[in-house]
């Protein structure tokens, strides 16, 4: 995600601020930027690429030579692709801004403010937000109320520093649903995303509160509600090292990007949830397109490609068309079947895998129509598929994929309602029920399952000492246990089988004894008593049995050593907080072995060679 800094004091303001975004680039990001007060004005370097050509430019220009007030930004796309224009900060000369989150409703703001005059250069909801402040501030003359009134326009996540060219050596703050703090100095103050960003100056900070904002100079710290009511918050000390504090008090990235997963599905659902029904207006993707598709082939490599099959049982179950999901190294030396009626869907987290890459290219070749779904803004597959709808989870910085995988089939599961709605085969009172679930219900239904830290802890400790186990499914249930073996093998190194429970009998229930493990996933209602007959098969040839299933399976804890219960959930969905449920095992299990999680052996982030 982006990160934001800023200083006031004595200190040079651009030093502070570019050492403050260094620390941020942990963060993933794509451009970077600074603005600061000079001799009245707010003057503004940005670059696309590393904090470093930033830096270099500024030493170049000299144009912020001797400032003591400014603010930062390292950005990670999500609307616009990377580019200098898109970089921030966003504002005019009377106002520059700097932005982590994203704004829903940009779209409408922009077309309200282009109505009374404002133009607009980049694609950025960022330079939305700047220029809706200085609507406001230009109609009521005051800055703590033009920024009450953004607040109240914007429906959003958001932190956000900002300055006013007649307000100079001050840093005003506002912030919705993501963090920002104000670092307390002597004779300076700071704000930012987060405490790491300012550590190497001081440990001391504020939390700013939801829905507040600050005033802050060199020597002052004013922090007020929307009534423009003065807030106090406890003063806080960081007894974090910067290190630590990269991974935002979290042991592992892979752990803090799991606890992300919340607040990624909302960000990358909402904005697509209109009059609770799913829209894909902004990504211009026609209803034409979904509602003929004759079929769909999900192309992928690892988790993507799991991603993939969870699409498959969705859209096959909701819409009653046929899916195929290919493993695209597979795929693009196959000579697939394609035509032009064909919707083949690219999912990639980094958008930059050669096997997907190639992949698409073959399926545009054949005439299919291809769509990406792609975490990395401009990514090479978001630009060469001929439709992108963006994951907007954030930087995935750990090898293992988790809250990228979890958006991705979020994502699909909306996409499936679109497409079963358009093709007759839901209403729309249950397309609007089945999208209020995913829009109310998901995101605190993750953070439940999250909550299970401890039960899956205990869990882990079961199968840290194997070399081996099997998981097994049915249906749906099959597909995630290829996604938690897969996490399991690739963290922990435990080898481990995702296999149908239906098949054991037809051969590997050989390999079962007292040293091979077995989790079995049973979330499937129809199925649970199939799968419980399973259990026993493996039990009774001395396997240890983890459970997981849904909340009140019958007679679950009489079948297994432990059990793990997935919160109440519409079955629909079951394998949003099932992977959650996967994801954290495969961790705690890695770490019960001292494993290296977030950059295990042998593996890179993303695999840009065949
Ligand atoms: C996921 O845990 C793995 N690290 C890997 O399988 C990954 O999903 C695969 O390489 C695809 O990457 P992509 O999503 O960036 O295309």
């Amino acid at each position: 995600m982006c990160g934001i800094t800023g200083y006031v004091g004595a200190r040079e303001a651009s030093e502070v601020v570019l050492q403050g975004l260094h620390t941020l680039e942990y963060r993933g990001y794509d451009s970077a930027g600074v603005a600061a007060f000079i001799n009245g004005n707010i003057n503004v370097v940005k670059a696309v690429g590393k904090v470093s050509n930033v830096e270099e430019k500024i030493a170049a220009l000299g144009t912020l030579k001797g400032a003591h007030c400014g603010i930062g930004h390292t950005r990670w796309a999500t609307h616009g692709a990377p580019s200098d224009t898109n970089s921030h900060p966003h504002g005019t000369e009377n106002i520059q801004i700097v932005h982590n989150g994203i704004i829903e409703n940009y779209a409408p703001l922009r077309a309200m403010l282009q109505s009374n005059g404002f133009t607009f250069v980049s694609e950025t909801d960022t330079e939305v937000a700047a220029k809706l402040i200085e609507y406001h501030y230009n109609n009521c003359h005051s800055r703590e109320d033009a920024l009450v009134y953004a607040m109240r326009d914007i429906i959003g996540s958001y932190a956000i520093a900002v300055m006013f060219r007649d307000c100079p050596e001050t840093l005003y703050a506002i912030r919705k649903d993501n963090p920002l703090i104000i670092g307390v100095g002597e004779g300076e103050n700071f704000v930012a995303s987060d405490i790491a960003a300012v550590l190497r100056y001081t440990k001391t900070y504020y939390q700013l509160g939801d829905l507040e904002l600050a005033i802050v100079t060199k020597d002052s710290i004013c922090m007020m509600d929307m009534d423009k009511k003065e807030v106090s918050h406890p003063l806080l000390t960081a007894t974090w090292s910067i290190e630590a504090a990269e991974r935002g008090g979290y042991d592992h990235f892979m752990i803090k990007e799991i606890n992300e997963e919340p607040e990624a599905v909302e960000k990358t659902l909402h904005p697509r949830i209109r009059d609770m029904m799913p829209n894909f207006e902004e990504e211009n993707l026609s209803d034409e397109r979904l509602k003929n598709a004759k079929s769909v082939t999900f192309v992928a490599c690892g988790t993507a490609m799991h991603a993939g099959l969870v699409g498959k049982t969705a859209i096959e179950q909701l819409c009653r068309v046929p899916v195929k999901v290919e493993i695209a190294s597979e795929f693009r030396y196959n000579d697939p079947i394609l035509s032009e009626e064909d919707l083949v869907v690219i999912i990639s987290q980094s958008g930059e895998t050669a096997d997907s890459l190639a992949a698409l290219r073959l399926a545009k070749e054949k005439g299919a129509y291809t769509l990406g779904i792609v975490n990395v803004i401009g990514s090479t597959i978001a630009r060469e598929a001929d439709n992108v709808i963006y994951t907007w989870a954030g930087p995935e910085i750990s090898v293992a994929s988790t809250k990228a995988y979890t958006v991705q089939i979020s994502l699909i599961y909306l996409l499936t309602i679109k497409m079963a709605y358009l093709k007759g085969k839901i209403s729309e009172a249950e397309a609007k029920e089945y999208t209020r679930i995913l829009y109310e219900d998901m995101p605190s239904l993750i953070k439940d399952t999250i909550a299970k830290e401890e039960e899956i802890k205990d869990a882990a400790k079961l199968f840290a000492k194997y070399e081996d186990l099997f998981f097994i499914g049915r249906g749906i249930d099959y597909h995630l246990a290829m996604e938690g073996s897969l996490k399991l093998k690739e963290i922990s190194y435990i080898h481990s089988e995702a296999y149908a429970a239906g098949e054991l009998k037809h051969g590997t229930i050989s390999l079962i004894t007292t040293e091979m493990p077995v989790i079995a996933l049973a979330t499937q209602e129809e199925l649970y008593e199939k799968m419980i007959s399973n259990i026993r098969e493996v039990k009774a040839r001395g396997a240890k049995v983890l459970l997981v299933a849904r909340e009140g399976a019958k007679d679950a804890a009489a079948e297994a050593e432990k059990v793990i219960y997935l919160p109440r959930c519409e079955k629909f969905f079951t394998s949003i907080p099932l992977a959650t449920v996967l994801q954290m095992l495969a961790y705690y299990v890695a770490r019960e072995r001292g494993c290296d999680i977030d950059k295990p052996r042998n593996l890179a982030k993303s695999v840009t060679v065949e």
